[in-house]
């Protein structure tokens, strides 16, 4: 039966083919899941993502110079909220889904989605993934980066060094006309080969008109599967790489803060990628 519900390439009768319907098409005819049209950004849809991501990427330095032990994370949330407000944007945690806070911050055993608090101070020893998503002029972007506080051990040091990896690996994964099960397969391979595991049950996303779009990034699985990508898309990568097991649970006080189960340390980093003819380019840089 023809599945009316799953995405499709649109193309009206009488409308030439263009390149790059007849590219798209031949996919979707093999099979593979394609974008719909509404997930290719326009130029100026790029343009207004960009300049989210410059804010974005101007908190994250913000961030950076002021991160320190003895500092809570309430006091990050500050930070974030000034400047993006400063600059006429909008944190786009900030009530998200009920989200209370304007940035994540998940230390240690955390895995994401940690709420600032006053009550949370950072100590020496501490990993610690700040993860900023701001809306300006109503397009989003979205990334995070790990600080290390004071004297790290250095095979959580390792941990953080190895995720960053992850995320370029991906990143180099990701070509125009391939998958995004390329981009998990080669950071899932990556990951393991340095004795770690990839968290399983939160993934990247297409970003940009809204906070989460199709297509889901999953950071594991095997090459050419999930979603074609096609010049025009914008997604994050934005791996989650556990030392111990890829088991977590949410806590059910806050209903948001993802914990690892064996209560050994994860890391996280992710930028925001748009997909272009030549190759993948960064957008929070
Ligand atoms: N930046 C996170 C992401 O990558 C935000 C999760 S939603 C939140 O999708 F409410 F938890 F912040
Ligand atoms: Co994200």
């Amino acid at each position: 039966m023809f599945n009316k519900h799953r995405n499709r390439w649109h193309v009206t009768k009488g409308e030439p083919l263009t390149e790059l319907d007849k590219k798209v098409l031949y996919f979707q005819n093999k099979g593979f899941l394609v974008p719909t049209k509404s997930l290719i950004k326009t130029a100026e849809q790029i343009e207004g993502i960009r300049q989210s991501g410059v804010i974005n990427t101007g908190v994250l330095d913000i961030v950076a110079a002021e991160i320190r032990e003895g500092m809570s994370t309430a006091e990050i949330d500050r930070l974030v909220y000034e400047y993006t407000v400063g600059h006429g944007a909008i944190p786009a945690t900030l009530n998200y889904e009920g989200f209370p806070k304007s940035v994540c911050t998940s230390i240690n055993n955390v895995v994401c989605h940690g709420i600032p608090s006053e009550k949370v101070i950072l100590k020496d020893g501490d990993i610690i993934n700040v993860d900023v998503s701001t809306i300006y002029k109503g397009y989003y972007s979205d990334a995070s980066r790990m600080f290390m506080i004071g004297n790290v051990k250095p095979e959580w040091e390792r941990l953080v060094k190895v995720t960053k990896e992850c995320l370029e690996i991906g990143m180099r994964a990701a070509k125009p006309f391939g998958f995004v099960g390329d981009i998990g397969n080669a950071i899932q391979k990556y990951a393991e080969k340095n004795g770690y595991s990839v968290v399983r049950d939160l993934c990247g996303h297409g970003v940009g008109l809204e906070f989460h779009e199709e297509p889901e990034v999953c950071h594991f699985g095997r090459k050419k599967t999930g979603m074609l990508l096609v010049p025009g898309m914008v997604f994050t990568i934005e791996p989650m790489i556990n030392m111990g097991r890829y088991d977590v649970y949410v806590d059910s006080r806050d209903g948001w803060t993802v914990l690892t189960v064996d209560g050994l340390p994860s890391a996280q980093w992710e930028h925001t990628f748009l997909m272009t003819d030549n190759g993948i380019e960064i957008l929070t840089y």
